[in-house]
Parts: structure tokens; C-alpha cells; sequence
């Protein structure tokens, strides 16, 4: 039990890596927070343009999520602690440790847990972003979306109840953290895909 209990705490840990943060570091570009939606996220980054940071970016907070639930299997947890340590990261990504406890939206890190949980599930929810993504132009449509989605997909594919209600937690935390998103949305004032635009003097 403590061994768990240190893995989840672990998953937290791991999910507080800012890979915006770090990916503006190596890709030497502003801090994410400083311009757009301010971020520290995948969205965010390519809104400087740079493909690169921001699929870096993507890659490194879902594979996060993914190494989690990986690294309690690996230990011998069964697929509800995996889920709770999924939903560590996720709250790390969130609440960082490294930020203040502050943080992202938790989009691709929730994806890299549902892909250490059940990989078709994480394709199908995947692929829900994928196509809001690309009829409407709104990332954050794409992610509520496919949010909304994931707990009924979990129960479609006959995931224990106690794992279901963990995806459906972090589907009403990742609704919270997109209220600003939401509130744009609803007034039309919500950014589609395109680059920030420079910060005023
Ligand atoms: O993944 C975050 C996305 O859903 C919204 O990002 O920067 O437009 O608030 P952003």
C-alpha cells in the first residue's frame, strides 16, 4: 500500500513538468503565459507559429499522463489505482508543483491517460477532439467536446465504474479550468487556431 501510494504521489510529480514551459526554453521562445490564451499548453504554444514547440509540447504533457498509469502497472496496481495515479498527473499538470500549483487545462495529459488506461478509448476520444477540431477551428470546443464524451466511451467499452468515474472527473475539472473558454465561446469572442498577436508596448 505505501509503495502504491508513493507511485501516485509520484504521478503527481511527473504531471507537474511544465512541457510548455520547457519547450519554450529549448525552442527559445516566450514564456506561454505572457501572450494568447496564457496557457501553458500545446494550443498555446503554436500560437507562436513554432510547430515544433508546440507538438513537443503535446508529445511530452500526454506522454506524462501515459507514464503514470504505466509506471503503477508496471508495480502491480490494478487498473483503478493506474486510474488514480492518471488522475494525479492530471491534477499535477493542473495544480503544478513547479508553477506555484498553478498550471494547464490538463488536455493532453488526460488523453495520455486514457491512452495508459485503455488505448481505444484514448483513439476515440482522440478522434472526437480531432473532428470538432477541425470543423469548428476551436481547440477548446474540440477538448469540451471530446471531455463530455470520454466518461460515456469508458462505459461503452466497459471500463470498471470506479475508473469511469475517475475520466469523469477529470472531464468536470478540465470543464472548469476552460470556463474563460466557455464564457468566449458563448459570446463569440473565443480565438480560433492562429497566431497570438504581439503583446501591447
Ligand atoms: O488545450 C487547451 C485548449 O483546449 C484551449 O487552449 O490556449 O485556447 O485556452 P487555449
Amino acid at each position: 500500500m505505501p509503495k502504491i501510494l508513493l507511485l501516485v504521489l509520484m504521478g503527481y510529480a511527473i504531471g507537474s513538468i511544465p512541457f510548455a514551459i520547457l519547450a519554450s526554453c529549448l525552442f527559445r521562445l516566450p514564456d506561454p503565459r505572457s501572450y494568447g490564451s496564457g496557457n501553458p499548453g500545446a494550443t498555446n504554444v503554436l500560437r507562436t507559429g513554432n510547430k515544433a514547440a508546440a507538438l513537443f509540447t503535446l508529445a511530452g504533457d500526454a506522454a506524462k499522463g501515459w507514464f503514470a498509469v504505466w509506471l503503477v502497472q508496471r508495480f502491480g496496481a490494478d487498473v483503478t489505482t493506474a486510474a488514480l495515479a492518471g488522475l494525479a498527473a492530471f491534477l499535477g499538470h493542473v495544480y503544478s508543483l513547479f508553477l506555484r500549483f498553478r498550471g494547464g487545462k490538463g488536455v493532453a495529459t488526460a488523453l495520455g491517460v486514457l491512452a495508459g488506461l485503455q488505448p481505444t478509448l484514448a483513439l476515440a476520444t482522440a478522434g472526437i477532439w480531432l473532428v470538432v477540431a477541425f470543423v469548428s477551428r476551436y481547440s477548446s470546443l474540440a477538448a469540451l467536446t471530446a471531455a463530455a464524451g470520454a466518461p460515456f466511451l469508458a462505459l461503452l467499452l466497459g471500463l470498471p465504474r470506479e475508473v469511469v468515474f475517475v475520466i469523469g472527473a477529470m472531464s468536470v475539472l478540465l470543464f472548469w479550468r476552460h470556463r474563460v473558454n466557455i464564457r468566449q465561446l458563448l459570446n463569440g469572442t473565443e480565438p480560433k487556431f492562429r497566431r497570438a498577436r504581439p503583446q501591447p508596448e
